[in-house]
């Protein structure tokens, strides 16, 4: 099936799926993408710079009103609704550890929860109930957000249908709270950003100090070229271990260098930050700190010279995380390698980290050969199938129905 097949497919499972859970048609479906980022990885939560894009993948959430306050939510992820009501989300969130629900059922229910933390107190009590059904084709674990889809998904119905009027800026920020005080997991804001500002064609600078943000033309079509997603189908988890002790380390470096965040340190400082740390933490912080300015150089090589010319930085930004934030896994390695030596221009592993998928820029006529050979490649290494697919830097959340 091709995306777009898949795609309707997800808007109309949500649709049926809102029918089969309360006998009617749902008042509106909504939905947000998910994302690929071309490089700025593990810089969000260090303040620093990062340069994703919205996928054709996307999360929709099927939703209208209820006469009371209650909140039920429906997903193709698992057979079991989960119903609460309106002021009992105020005891289940911030959950301290585990989600105090399914997980799935935290990133619905925790965006309705910061929703309504929003609020000046007392006016949460006003708001009505909510039905809401989420069916998604955006790869799950795979590296390409699939969290913040369902949190830009059921933020956009909860925003109209509530009539709360906040910008995407606004309800990336309350995604993000989901996700780190409903779902657990200690992430930045490059998610949610990358799938409510979307633009297609484009990337979206972000500066994740002040959240100003720039949309960068990519021109990738233009220039015959095709970004393909391999994912190992290693699944990976933010809310535990690697992603929360690689913050650890990237906040003990900037706090032995007397600096708010690693936003701050430059290169040029890097000597002194090595004579500071132990050669782990020394390493975390130098991988933020080049890749801030790789994301930099990636902006500036793009307007100067063009996609073709930014392979470089993206074959940089792997090495990086491979050696010195060590987030990468041989699934990933091989990946990558495969890919550059059948004449991708770039190739990195994007996302968290610890499984998920790779991408390479590739010329559109070698999709076909890269593909061959990554998937001979895990064969022969006894690794599992791959999935693999292109993706397009998309537009983000709309109102489909
Ligand atoms: C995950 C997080 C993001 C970011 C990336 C790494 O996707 O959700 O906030 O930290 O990892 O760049």
């Amino acid at each position: 099936m091709t995306a777009t097949i898949r795609t309707v497919a997800a808007h109309r499972a949500a649709a049926d799926l809102f029918r089969t859970l309360t006998g009617s048609a749902p008042a509106g479906v909504w939905s947000a993408p998910g994302r690929a980022n071309l490089i700025g990885e593990h810089t969000d939560y260090n303040d620093g710079f990062v340069l994703p894009f919205a996928i054709q993948h996307r999360t929709f959430a099927a939703a209208r009103l209820r006469e009371d306050g209650r909140i039920r939510v429906a997903s193709t992820f698992s057979p079991e609704p989960v119903e609460v009501t309106l002021a009992e989300l105020d005891a289940l969130f911030p959950s301290a550890g585990a989600p105090a629900v399914a997980e799935w059922a935290a990133y619905p229910l925790g965006v309705a929860w910061a929703l309504r933390a929003l609020l000046p107190d007392g006016s949460g009590s006003s708001l009505a109930g909510v039905d809401l059904a989420i069916a998604s084709d955006v790869p799950v674990g795979a590296g390409l957000s699939s969290s913040a889809a369902i949190e830009g998904a059921a933020g956009s119905a909860l925003n109209e249908l509530w009539e709360l009027g906040l910008d995407p800026v606004a309800l990336a920020q309350v995604g993000r709270r989901a996700e780190n005080d409903a779902v657990g997991a200690p992430t930045g804001i490059m998610d949610q950003m990358a799938s409510m500002l979307g633009v297609a064609n484009a990337a979206l600078f972000l500066d994740c100090r002040t959240l100003e943000t720039r949309s960068v033309p990519l021109g990738f079509a233009e220039a015959g070229l095709e970004v393909l997603v391999i994912d190992t189908g290693v699944k990976h988890a933010h809310t535990t271990g690697g992603y929360r002790e690689r913050r650890a380390s990237c906040e003990r470096g900037a706090a032995a260098l007397g600096v708010p965040a690693l936003r701050d340190v430059t290169v040029a400082d890097l000597p002194r930050a090595a004579e500071l740390l132990d050669d782990v933490d020394f390493r975390r912080v130098r991988h933020v700190v080049t890749e801030d300015q790789r994301v930099l150089d990636t902006v500036s090589v793009l307007a100067a010279e063009g996609p073709r010319a930014i392979g470089p930085l993206l074959v940089a930004s792997h090495a990086s995380m491979r050696d010195d934030f060590e987030i990468s896994i041989p699934e990933l390695d091989v990946a990558v390698d495969t890919a550059l030596a059948q004449g991708a221009i770039g190739a990195r592993m994007t996302g968290g980290g610890f499984g998920g998928a790779a991408i390479a820029l590739v010329d559109h006529a070698l999709v076909g050969p890269v593909s061959d050979a990554v998937r001979t490649a895990f064969a022969d290494r006894g690794f599992a199938d791959p999935h693999l697919f292109t993706v397009v830097p998309s537009d983000g959340p709309r109102r489909d129905a």
